[in-house]
């Protein structure tokens, strides 16, 4: 049979030159250059991002111009058209100056982002060598390159560098000779492993691997209800299954025939209201948030898979949407899971004498209500991941899950097979910043390769990932505080309500935070406080960067500033006189593992000083300048019995292989782990790049638990020290040399050796006791270690607008004994980053509205300072290895409250609510000139 004219779909051949290599690509006109890169050549170092236009990960040069691949159509590349992808470029073994210097200047974290910066910077050094900083930023603006991780300061370092190369100023050098014979890595700048696959785009990240599948791989797209709560009255699949190419709708049904309960838990403990199994994987009773999901569709393209999704109809009753925390705790809220109660979990503290009582007797007191936002994540990657039978019929899951044994058992009685069935691999993973602590589509693509057979990759687009990932929980905080007539603070009470959405997971650990660290820098001595966990109908919630602590010194920060004007003292020496010092402890009663904020605070006196007489200086009837300044805390451990686990192999060549579980998003495992390592193996002088690693498989690699809570150095750095002594032990003969990996076989010595380590603390005798969970009234040992920070914030707020824009960051940290510097450094300025967004412009109210990167406030780089000085304390840490604390949750526990107090003193608008966004500061102002 013959189609008809209309029914033939036509395709244009291009002949392009792409890479100095000739290509005739035959595709539909309206394809995007990303399509025909990625999809049809394979050239998978131009990544795919939020495939909008508005994240610059996808940036090539076409006829000596950078476009982002993602919206420029095939019909509009011209023919022969010279094309450019990072591939190009240089290779791992022959690096490019802009490749160089970007790990020369650790210029990378997750390195998603990394090519198409690369390919941006490599457009703007074709048409000058000489740029300003300034110039950098605006051409990385103008081509919209994004970066969540790196905070932009070090990716402009690396392109003056690379600059610097190519005039000729400058020497490339070999990271190797960084280091003399006999030198750790530990203490340096060294580059991490995974940089020279990072700027060649040859670090496959997951949409990446999922591209090298097999033939019979499935595509799932699934279907979101974009309602805020209702009734599930009926579900039909019926026309998405007689879609072209559905195999399959995955929906409840298929699960419960598997065995499953449908049901995931999120390490709930006892005292949470409900038995914490809320979250369904497949939504067939109720539809509790914005993009729940009711199904799963199963095609044999993506594209076939998205066309059914619309087909799958589902009936509706929609029920009263309980949008704020304010509304779920009144008595007559309708309660969002039947039968529990919307304040579904409370935790008290309770420390010295009635804070209320001591109060009464204060000269100074302060009362307010202070709210932090929900924030959400905003990585570059989106969410993605694929599943399969393994040969041994183990059900595997790739992913970019960051605590991979745990995500086995949240959901094995959900999908019906035991843990020991399932092996969760990481995947190179795009950043997580602790969202992936939830079980976001592990249990989906679960249930669809137990219901068809056959593999299943699922890769949400921007709108489902923005909308349908977890988010930072929201905290509305009632303080009051009060100091004596030294201006000695003597007394907090607090009363605070955690908003966790409809989904309990993880956040006892999270509500526990706010009477943990609420006054904790201040050594107070009586403590009331009161959290609760409460259910809405918004987005749900899980880690994100310093979890708690953001909420926490949004209230504590700003109360304290509050206090210091009514006693008349500057907030720094306010901060001075009251900062906790030996003898005092935290509101749980434990004593802090070292005091460096008083000595931090003479440190930043004279910039604080000099940032004062700026701001007095510079500020003009329109642009008033202000100075604000902050301390964080966080601890880096979890809480309570934290322990890990790592293994060592002996290797051939001398050299060693660890296996654990440190999962990767960027924040610099693979560098943690080698540094750590080379420098418990100092003694056989082993090459950095002999440390290898075999990571992130449950099913090969011990449990080393969360990469979350900035524990990992911490915890699984003992537990690599661990293994190492053991390894030297072996290997060590009765003279104190060392024996080879050949004597070693020859004497029938094992060569595997695991390490472990559970967490200590000493209690008040100074003996060294396991660390605990606090009890009843909030009173225990849980932390071992800690990070701390003095943060000054500069800003400039125009007073005509509101607008605000942080002119200056400077953060004092203490991290204890830095393993890397360039990880350090990069963690803090990308931090600040996030608190500078944070601060002013990032948040997530509506789900109809907040489903892009823009509308969520995401920060690019004219909204970053490009001032930011890092000063690092480096006080040794008694149970951090090598002295080695923590670092990546700690600058983004209050820079932002900084801001608020910096627009405070620079404008009299006193923020309690953030974000503080231009309109938010503007009634201020209003209000207050009324
Ligand atoms: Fe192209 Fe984001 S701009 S993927
Ligand atoms: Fe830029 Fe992660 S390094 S997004």
């Amino acid at each position: 049979m013959l189609l008809s004219e209309g029914s033939k779909k036509t395709y244009k051949s291009y002949l392009l030159n792409i890479n100095s290599r000739q290509y005739r690509v035959v595709c539909d006109a309206n394809d995007t250059l990303l399509d025909i890169i990625r999809g049809q050549l394979k050239l998978t170092g131009t990544k795919r991002g939020c495939d909008c236009g508005q994240c610059g990960v996808c940036n090539v040069i076409v006829n000596g111009k950078v476009v982002r691949a993602c919206i420029t159509r095939m019909k509009n590349v011209p023919e022969h058209a010279e094309i450019l992808t990072v591939e190009g470029l240089g290779t791992p073994d022959n690096l490019h100056a802009v490749q160089w210097a970007f790990i020369a200047n650790n210029a990378i974290q997750c390195g998603f982002c990394t090519p198409g910066f690369i390919m941006s910077a490599k457009g703007l050094l074709d048409k000058t060598l000489s740029p300003s900083r300034e110039e950098v930023r605006q051409w990385f603006q103008q081509h919209w390159n994004a970066c969540r991780c790196t905070g932009y300061k070090q990716i402009v370092d690396a392109v003056m560098d690379a600059a610097a190369v190519l005039r000729g100023e400058k020497e490339m050098y070999e990271f190797s000779a960084m280091l003399k014979p006999g030198e750790y890595i530990w203490g340096t700048n060294y580059p991490r492993p995974s940089d020279k696959y990072k700027v060649t785009g040859t670090w496959d990240f997951g949409d990446d691997a999922g591209m090298q599948l097999p033939k019979d791989t499935l595509y799932a797209a699934l279907v979101h209800v974009d309602v805020n709560h209702a009734n599930i009255l009926n579900l039909d699949i019926t026309e998405a299954e007689k879609m072209p190419g559905v195999v399959k709708v995955v929906t409840a049904k298929d699960i419960y025939a598997a065995g499953g309960t449908n049901k995931l838990f999120g390490a709930q403990p006892p005292q949470v209201k409900g038995d914490g199994w809320e979250r369904p994987i497949l939504c067939d009773k109720k539809i509790f948030m914005w993009g729940d999901v009711v199904a799963v569709v199963c095609a044999e393209s993506y594209e076939e898979a998205e066309a059914a999704v619309p087909k799958v109809k589902v009936d509706l009753e929609e029920l009263p949407a309980v949008m704020n925390v304010e509304e779920a705790i009144k008595p007559d809220c309708i309660e969002i899971h039947p039968g529990v109660p919307n304040i579904y979990f409370e935790t008290h503290v309770k420390k010295g004498a009635d804070a209320g009582e001591i109060m009464e007797q204060m000269p100074y007191s302060i009362e307010d209500v202070f709210y932090l936002q929900r924030q959400p994540h905003l990585v570059l990657e989106n969410d993605v991941g694929f599943g399969y039978w393994d040969e041994d019929g183990n059900l595997a899951i790739q992913s970019k899950h960051i605590w991979i044994y745990k995500a086995a058992a949240f959901m094995a009685r959900g999908i019906g097979l035991q843990p020991s069935k399932i092996r969760i691999i990481q995947n190179k993973a795009g950043a997580s910043f602790g969202y992936k602590l939830g079980i976001t589509n592990e249990a989906m693509i679960a249930a669809a390769v137990i219901a068809t057979g056959r593999p299943v990759f699922c890769r949400y687009d921007t709108r489902h990932h923005v909308t349908y990932t977890p988010k930072r929980a929201p905290a509305l905080m009632r303080v009051a505080m009060a100091a004596d007539a030294n201006g000695r603070i003597t007394a907090i009470d607090h009363t605070s309500w955690v908003d966790h959405g409809p989904y309990s997971e993880f956040s006892p650990g999270l509500v526990s935070k706010l009477p943990h660290y609420m006054g904790s820098l201040y050594g107070i001595s009586n403590v009331r406080g009161t959290a609760y966990g409460v259910y809405t109908n918004q987005k749900w919630n899980t880690a994100f960067r310093a979890w708690g602590a953001p909420q926490v010194h949004t209230a504590q920060e700003i109360a304290v500033d509050m206090l210091a004007e009514r006693v008349g003292m500057d907030p720094l020496e306010f901060r001075y006189i009251n900062a906790i010092r030996p003898g005092q402890t935290f509101p749980f009663g434990q004593s802090p593992d070292v005091f460096p904020l008083a000595e931090m605070v003479d440190i930043l006196r004279p910039k604080y000083r000099a940032a004062i007489e700026r701001a007095k200086s510079g500020s003009s009837e329109k642009i008033k300048k202000g100075v604000g300044v902050a301390f964080g805390v966080y601890n880096s451990n979890s809480a309570g019995p934290d322990k890990a686990y790592n293994n060592i192999e002996l290797l051939p060549d001398g050299g060693v292989m660890l296996y654990n579980t440190w999962e990767e998003h960027g924040q610099g495992a693979d560098i943690g782990m080698v540094g750590t390592a080379h420098r418990a193996l100092a003694p056989l002088g082993i090459a950095p790049e002999k440390i290898r690693l075999f990571i992130n498989d449950t099913f090969r690699c011990p449990d080393s638990g969360p990469a979350a809570a900035s524990r990992c150095q911490v915890m699984v750095g003992h537990a690599i020290v661990d293994s190492c002594n053991k390894l030297l032990d072996a290997m060590r003969r009765e003279d104190g040399s060392f024996r080879s990996y050949d004597e070693m076989v020859e004497e029938g010595l094992p060569l595997l050796y695991s390490g472990s380590y559970g967490c200590v603390t000493k209690n008040e005798k100074g003996e060294i006791v396991p660390c605990v969970h606090t009890d009843a009234n909030g009173q225990g040992m849980p932390y071992a270690c800690y990070m701390y920070g003095l943060f000054m914030a500069e800003v400039d707020v125009d007073v005509s607008t509101g607008k605000t824009w942080v002119s200056k960051m400077t953060l004092i940290d203490d991290v204890g004994v830095i393993n890397n510097y360039g990880v350090v450094d990069g963690q803090m300025y990308g931090g600040l980053a996030q608190g500078i967004g944070l601060a002013l412009q990032e948040d997530f109210e509506d789900p109809a509205k907040y489903n892009n990167l823009i509308t969520c406030g995401f920060p690019y780089i004219k909204d970053i300072t490009d001032d930011m000085e890092l000063i690092h304390m480096e006080t040794p840490r008694e149970f951090g290895p090598y002295g080695a604390s923590g670092a990546g949750e700690l600058p983004l526990t209050s820079p932002h409250a900084a801001i608020a107090n910096a627009i405070y003193n620079a404008c009299g608008a006193r923020v309690t609510r953030l974000p503080a966004t231009k309109e938010k500061v503007l009634a201020l102002l209003k209000e207050k000139h009324r």
